[in-house]
């Protein structure tokens, strides 16, 4: 078959990236590993900034997160049993977050997709990519015991950190950078009301704990844990004793306790791929690179990458023009720094390592004070926190000031 972008993945990345080409009239065939059923019901991120919210806005994507979202203006650092709200939205000119699960997004796209006959293949395998640097890129993969091939005029490498697209560039043109951490999180999904207004981010000297939630009657929480941690080691008395120690609190809060529905181990890293690119491949979201889940980055950057790519990709349909696709990994690579850097500041900030020493703990607790006294210290955090608006990261390197609003524009 033939189209002209073909798009490796269905996770968040895959999937808008798809919808925002359909947008701007550019054809695209999206092809997944996994079932859809999959696809829809893996329970991952839960943080939208508002530059991700308004682009699932202006997409058409916004209606069920406008009714189920949560909106926060802040969040809570919780340590030496005390609760400290850092007021994102204050510090920010008003910039909130919206508590929304990534697999709501994934379903929201999904459907989108189906109803506007988006071309997409589930539970394909041995997928190859050929003829990078030809101009005449094409795919191949099988699907229900039949191998195909898709010629396109680009290729979207949205499959994650574990897909193919990155291992198809030559490695003497890839440079990585790489960081691991010697912990983990195990993270719940418990039938337990909410009992806080907004995210409470815990530092205990047993290590970190994350109070977070999916709607009015679904709690989801993390805690640190071992890289190695066997899941049949912790049942739920255990995990529940251990989140009610890390989340002690002076003025007695506590998270409320219920059934626990789902439970996973998720390790830890740092990595970045430059360039995003090469020849007619374009690596976007976890395929070029995985921040750890502390700053709430992941997804936020996955979206970030396809408003930039979806934007360069419509003006070289559009206009023929191909300045903004040779600036695509420069371009998003700025901001992926940007949450590489601070994902890694609160990582170490909330977190207790095996090689903790007094010193290392004091340090740790000067930080964390100067955030809640000083609003120099906090605002750093809370505008990490609540993401670059687009438009200034869109920004090219020479100064011309393209950012996507005319993209924005359209879709409106
Ligand atoms: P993925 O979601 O990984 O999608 C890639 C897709 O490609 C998958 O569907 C995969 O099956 C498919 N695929 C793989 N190989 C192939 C192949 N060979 N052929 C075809 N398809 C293939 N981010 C946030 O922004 N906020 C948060 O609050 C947050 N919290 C997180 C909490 C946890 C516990 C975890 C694990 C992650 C969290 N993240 C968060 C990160 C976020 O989930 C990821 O960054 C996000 O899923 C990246 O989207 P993606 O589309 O790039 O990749
Ligand atoms: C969630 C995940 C995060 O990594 C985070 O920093 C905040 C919330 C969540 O899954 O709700």
């Amino acid at each position: 078959m033939r189209t002209q972008v073909a798009v490796i993945g269905a996770g968040p990345a895959g999937l808008l990236l798809a919808h925002l080409l359909r947008l701007q009239g550019v054809e695209s065939v999206l092809i997944e590993a996994r079932s859809r059923e999959h696809c829809e019901n893996r329970v991952r991120a839960g943080v939208l900034e508002q530059g991700t919210v308004d682009t699932l806005h202006e997409a058409g994507l916004g209606c069920r997160m406008r009714s189920e979202g949560l909106v926060h203006r802040g969040i809570e650092l919780l340590f030496e049993h005390q609760r400290h709200r850092v007021d994102i939205a204050g510090l920010t000119g008003g910039r909130a977050i919206t508590v929304y699960g990534q697999h709501e997004v994934v379903r929201d796209l999904l459907a989108a997709a189906s109803r506007e006959q988006q071309k997409m293949y589930f539970e394909v395998s041995e997928v190859a990519l050929d003829g990078l640097k030809t101009g005449q890129p094409s795919v191949q993969f099988t699907h229900q015991g039949v191998r195909q091939q898709i010629d396109c005029d680009y290729i979207a490498g949205c499959d994650g950190f574990h897909g193919v697209s990155r291992a198809a560039i030559p490695s003497e043109v890839l440079r990585t950078y790489e960081r691991t951490y010697p912990f983990a999180w195990l993270g719940i999904l418990a039938d337990a009301p909410i009992v806080a207004d907004e995210l409470i981010y815990a530092h205990h000297e047993r290590g970190f704990a994350l109070y977070s939630m999916r709607s009015p009657r679904v709690t989801r929480l993390y805690l640190q844990c071992g890289i190695h941690e066997d899941l049949a080691l912790w049942p739920d008395a255990r995990i529940w004793s251990e989140l009610r120690t890390r989340f002690a609190s002076a003025d007695g809060w506590t998270p409320a306790q219920g059934p626990i529905m789902q439970k996973s181990v998720t390790p830890m890293r740092s990595f970045v791929t430059e360039p995003m690119q090469y020849g007619q491949l374009f690596l976007a979201g976890d395929a070029a690179h995985i921040v750890p889940p502390t700053g709430a980055k992941g997804m936020n950057l996955a979206v970030a990458d396809v408003r930039v790519l979806s934007g360069a990709l419509g003006a070289r349909y559009r206009d023929n023009r191909t300045d903004l696709l040779e600036a695509y990994s420069a371009t998003c690579l700025e901001r992926v720094w940007r949450a590489e850097h601070f994902s890694l500041r609160m990582t170490n900030l909330l977190h207790a390592t095996p090689d903790e020493t007094p010193f290392t703990q004091r340090l740790r607790l000067a930080e964390l004070r100067q955030i809640t006294r000083s609003q120099a210290a906090a605002r750093v955090l809370a505008e990490d926190y609540a993401g670059l608006p687009f438009g200034m990261q869109n920004a090219l390197p020479d100064g011309r000031g393209h950012c996507l609003d005319s993209v924005s524009a359209r879709l409106r």
